[in-house]
């Protein structure tokens, strides 16, 4: 019996008309043919979920979910790559909804960035109802695939080029996800936490799993290697099983962890799967399962690892609570252990990174374990607001500009000057906050913790207090040459920099530069803020009028840059 997906609940409605396009998408975009623009690596996919795809509650298994989703972002990678490719990795998907027999999925795809060999494939999975043309969100996924190597050796994929403003966002911040995706084991090490009780708890061993497939040619693509969709579905199948035995009711699959395909199957193969609870908390299970291949005689190849998070919903649809688990020793105690590391992570990703922008709080607190999605979410944040063409020129003064951007009752500014120093140098300089007293005098640099500062900015009325930041700087140096050079620095909180009486605690919920390189010499730079009442006291009074505060600062950035253009700039202690 396969798993269906997520809590099905009406409550958020994308959108109830008639029609093919997302209102939630781009405004069309007419090219100069006359033409609407469609994405050239874009591939659609829609079925009618019949019971055949459904489980034992007339919902469409995750499984053949997945099998679709792989198919359709595969045909949109080769699409671009113009020859074969394989999934390399499939990050978090966390689904919203069900979908039900007799019902529609649509599924989307398109390749919004490449990189040598490797590419991001987007994919949107909704739900539509043919008889109320209302369509659901299902889930947003993000995989990668690799073109298949050749006799010459590793492929040289063609740039995307982004034409509308969702598909730039996207190009920018692809990037970045593709950081975290390669740095994601590192972190799991890091949190692994002491001993635990286990009373009165159920024995994992009761909930192992382990079952064979002989991989058949149904099961393998065009290139007759194992869809990796299959092998999702698979796994999926056997983390259901090992999830029913320990709660004796049918789960609810909440979360499926990033998947990363070590190396390829092929028709012939015998796929073992391998499943056991790993642990179970108040109201969800972590369950592992592993894929392992072998021909003949052959020794076993490990094909994929993945990690996947159960609920048990009562009849009101609520969680139930759960049994707790008594590991195996050994390699039962230590995967305990990493489920609870795995928890935090997923926790922390959601709080930080799925809600949306305005119901984080302003100043997360940091830790070792979240400084990831911390990062990312101060460089996407940026990447976000300098991708937006709506920006209006208010106001230019000595060659430097002052935009701004207003939207939602948000205000966002941005001052762009051009130097003539290197870009590579102005980021060096830029980075280092230590030295932004040199030209801002706004800033006082007090003390650092990794590349978290405390900065401080002298009261602005007569008689009334300073205000003083704890700021994340996360810098990064461009991918390639349509990438800028950014730092992104957004307020966190740290137990040893608590507010004091003497300053007010101000709060930057996204600012940062990004640097671009003009020519060798000349270098264009981006100064952007969001404002919050912290950051108004910088726009004065009336910011088209405004040509105090800002000005005097871009300029005295200027001066600062083109004086330290030959000295020797270090870049300050590594970035998070
Ligand atoms: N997530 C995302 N991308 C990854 C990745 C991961 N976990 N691991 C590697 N990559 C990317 C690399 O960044 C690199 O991208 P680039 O060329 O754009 O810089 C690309 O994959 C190739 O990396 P390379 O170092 O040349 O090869 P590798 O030895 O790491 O192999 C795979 C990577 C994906 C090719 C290899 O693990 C594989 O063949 N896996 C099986 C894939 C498969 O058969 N899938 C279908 C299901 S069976
Ligand atoms: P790790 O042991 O580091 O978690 P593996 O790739 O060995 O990584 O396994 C992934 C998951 O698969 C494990 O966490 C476990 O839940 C499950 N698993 C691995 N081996 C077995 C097995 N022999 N029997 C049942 N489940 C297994």
């Amino acid at each position: 019996v396969n798993q269906s997906i997520g809590r099905h609940s009406r409550d958020r409605v994308m959108s109830c008309e008639k029609g093919d396009r997302d209102p939630m998408e781009d405004p069309l975009f007419i090219l100069e043919s006359g033409e609407v623009y469609r994405n050239p690596t874009e591939v659609k996919m829609s079925q009618i979920v019949m019971p055949c795809h459904a489980n034992h509650c007339g919902e469409l298994s995750v499984g053949q979910l997945l099998k679709w989703m792989d198919s359709t972002a595969c045909l949109s990678a080769e699409r671009h790559a113009g020859s074969p490719c394989i999934t390399a990795s499939v990050d978090d998907i966390h689904f919203e909804h069900t979908i039900g027999v007799g019902q529609v999925v649509n599924i989307k795809a398109k390749v919004n960035r490449a990189f040598t060999s490797s590419m991001e494939v987007g994919i949107t999975v909704s739900c539509e109802d043919l008889f109320s043309s209302c369509q659901w969100n299902v889930c947003n996924a993000f995989a990668t695939f690799v073109a298949r190597r050749t006799e010459e050796g590793k492929v040289r994929l063609k740039q995307v080029i982004p034409r509308t403003q969702t598909e730039q966002m996207e190009y920018s911040i692809a990037a970045e996800r593709r950081r975290m995706r390669l740095t994601h084991a590192e972190i799991i090490t890091d949190l692994l936490s002491k001993c635990q009780e286990y009373q009165g708890a159920v024995s994992a061993e009761r909930t192992r799993v382990e079952s064979v497939e002989l991989v058949l040619p149904p099961h393998a693509n065009h290139q007759v290697s194992t869809f990796g969709g299959q092998i999702m579905a698979w796994m999926e199948n056997v983390a259901t099983i090992a999830a029913c035995r320990l709660c004796n009711a049918h789960p609810t699959l909440r979360t499926i962890d990033m998947f990363h395909f070590r190396g390829p199957s092929h028709i012939g193969d015998r796929l073992v799967l391998k499943a056991i609870v790993n642990n179970a908390f108040k109201h969800s299970m972590e369950v592992g399962v592993c894929a392992e291949a072998y021909q003949g005689a052959g020794a076993l190849r490990h094909i994929n690892s993945a990690f996947m998070t159960f609920e048990v919903l009562d009849k009101d649809r609520k969680p139930r609570t759960l049994p707790r688990i008594r590991p195996e020793p050994v390699d039962g105690k230590r995967r305990y252990q990493e489920a609870i590391a795995r928890k935090k992570i997923r926790l922390d990703r959601k709080y930080i990174i799925s809600c949306k922008q305005t119901e984080v709080p302003l100043s997360v607190p940091w830790d070792i374990s979240n400084q990831m999605y911390l990062s990312y979410n101060n460089v996407s944040a940026l990447k976000m607001m300098a991708a937006r063409s709506n920006w209006m020129l208010s106001s230019e003064k000595n060659k430097v500009r002052l935009y701004t951007l207003e939207e939602n009752q948000i205000l966002c500014f941005k001052v762009e000057t051009h130097v003539t120093v290197p870009a590579e140098q102005a980021f060096h300089l830029l980075s280092d906050l230590r030295r932004r007293h040199e030209w801002d005098r706004h800033y006082q640099w007090a003390d650092e913790d990794d590349t978290i500062y405390r900065v401080a900015t002298p009261c602005v009325s007569k008689g009334g207090k300073g205000q003083d930041f704890i700021l994340l700087a996360s810098r990064r140096k461009p991918c390639d040459s349509r990438d800028p050079y950014l730092i992104a620095l957004r307020s966190v909180t740290l137990p040893t920099h608590p507010a004091t009486e003497d300053y007010t605690r101000g709060e930057v919920l996204c600012a940062g530069f990004s640097i671009w390189e003009e020519s060798n010499a000349v270098t264009k730079i981006s100064y952007y803020n969001q404002a919050t009442p912290g950051v108004l006291p910088y726009i004065s009074n009336d910011i088209a009028g405004l040509s105090s505060s800002f000005y005097g600062t871009f300029y005295s950035c200027n001066k600062y840059l083109e004086e330290n253009r030959d000295s020797l700039a270090i870049l300050p202690p590594s970035d998070l």
